[in-house]
């Protein structure tokens, strides 16, 4: 399903040079599998395509279909990773363009992943006087942005269909024991869907944290989960044939060479929010102790037009992971009699060997300009390769998080500034951090 190629690395790393990670990645892939290791409490995902709660994941199925019928609009909830997968997945799969379409699933709007007035304004306008349902999702159940977002949405559907005409349409993921949303979500008997304990925020998307909303937007998510499984079994094989230890040990030999950025390259313009998700996965799980690649992405060849001379020619502190997908159709680029444009030798070629010959132009430029290159060839974009792309990430982001020598799996930076804001709102408890926060301040 998945081909990886490092042969661009050859002139910037020693022969064999990713072999000397081996011994450490065979730890590393044990540690994940049996769930010990630093933060092998948070590995429930490495099984979890074929482990996942079958009865949970019929609810799940059974609860979109149901808001299909009864809503044009599902409001999402949620933020980082209770909602980037979600939005990744539906923008690849179905288009960043999926609102737009004639189609017989509800729009899908994200909404609670930011403090923007302006944002929830033009969310709540565009709802108008459509037929909504909301999918509330956060784990720990506590934090503020979609707990605000929530509140304002949990009253507009109260308003618009009473108490009980709302609690049919508010579905809640969260943990399944504590947290003020259970608490919320009990009393009121809304529909719920846990996020399981082993599983951090930003390796949940095959979880009811991604399935609900995904699933709602029309995709197949049996073959979504397939595409997990078919990796978690083909990726699970110990050595350095496998393309997920491959990646895990190029990525960490080039930092360890000095490379400081991986430009994570798409290829179309419905990658961007994969890439978004991407970026959580790896900065969050890696971004510690003063360590870690920084994650940064930009898509070819539109943003060669933008960061293309800084990639060619500025500072020697990244190297690129291009993600290719085979395409979904076919242009053949038209004969002009005129020639106008000068572009006749292009004329009955598709536009997909264009863009082929175009990025092995790119590869092989920022490749002689220092920039070493590593390419993921994928088949077309569907439910199944997405799956499998998922799964070949998020493992990557385990085992090389182990090689770097950090806890992949926790997030402790996240909570300093959750726990400055709660101090600067007043949030009882928090009075003696307000103290020093204000002091700082004047
Ligand atoms: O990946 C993570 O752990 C975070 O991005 C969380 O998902 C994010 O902070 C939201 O947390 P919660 O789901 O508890 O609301």
């Amino acid at each position: 399903m998945l081909t990886l190629d490092i042969s661009q690395l050859r002139s910037f790393l020693p022969q064999d040079g990713l072999d000397a990670y081996e011994e450490r990645l065979k730890q590393a892939a044990t540690w994940i599998s049996t769930h010990t290791g630093p933060g092998g409490d948070f590995t429930g995902w490495i099984h979890y395509p074929r482990e996942y709660d079958k009865e949970e994941f019929a609810r799940l199925q059974a609860a979109s279909k149901k808001i299909q019928q009864q809503s044009q609009v599902l409001v999402v909830v949620g933020i980082g990773g209770s909602y980037l997968g979600a939005r990744a997945v539906i923008e690849l799969i179905q288009s960043p363009n999926y609102n737009l379409k004639q189609k017989d699933t509800p729009d899908v709007y994200f909404a609670g992943n930011g403090m923007s007035t302006d944002a929830l304004l033009e969310t709540i306008e565009l709802i108008g006087d459509r037929d909504f349902s909301v999918n509330v999702i956060s784990k720990s159940g506590t934090t503020t942005e979609p707990a605000v977002a929530f509140r304002i949405f949990k009253a507009m559907l109260e308003k618009k269909y009473g108490k009980e005409g709302a609690k049919d349409r508010i579905y809640v993921t969260t943990d399944k024991a504590k947290g003020a949303l259970k608490g919320l979500a009990d009393r009121e008997g809304y529909q719920e869907f846990v996020v399981p304990d082993a599983i951090g925020g930003r390796f949940s998307v095959l979880t009811p944290v991604g399935i609900l909303p995904i699933a709602t937007a029309g995709v197949d998510v049996e073959a979504l989960m397939a595409g997990a499984a078919q990796a978690m079994e083909e990726l699970s094989t110990p050595g350095m044939d496998n393309p997920v230890w491959q990646y895990a040990a190029a990525r960490q030999a080039l930092y360890d060479q000095g490379k400081k950025i991986e430009l994570l390259v798409g290829c179309e313009p419905c990658f961007r929010f994969f890439a978004e998700w991407w970026k959580q996965l790896y900065g969050e799980s890696q971004g510690k102790e003063h360590k870690g690649l920084f994650p940064a992405s930009v898509e070819f060849t539109a943003d060669l037009h933008s960061m293309g001379q800084y990639i060619q020619e500025g500072e020697r502190l990244m190297f690129e992971t291009v993600v290719q997908f085979a395409p979904r159709g076919n242009i053949t680029i038209p004969n002009d009699p005129e020639n106008v444009d000068g572009l006749n030798f292009l004329s009955g070629k598709s536009l997909s060997f264009v863009a082929q010959q175009a990025m092995q132009g790119i590869i092989l430029a920022h490749v002689s300009g220092g920039v070493p290159n590593i390419r993921i060839q994928m088949p077309q974009i569907s439910a199944q390769s997405v799956g499998y792309l998922i799964y070949f990430f998020e493992l990557a982001c385990g085992l090389s998080g182990h090689l770097l020598q950090i806890n992949p799996f926790n997030q402790p930076g996240v909570e300093a500034y959750k726990n400055n804001m709660y101090a600067l709102l007043g949030k009882p408890g928090y009075e003696q951090l307000r103290a020093e926060l204000e002091a700082k301040f004047h």
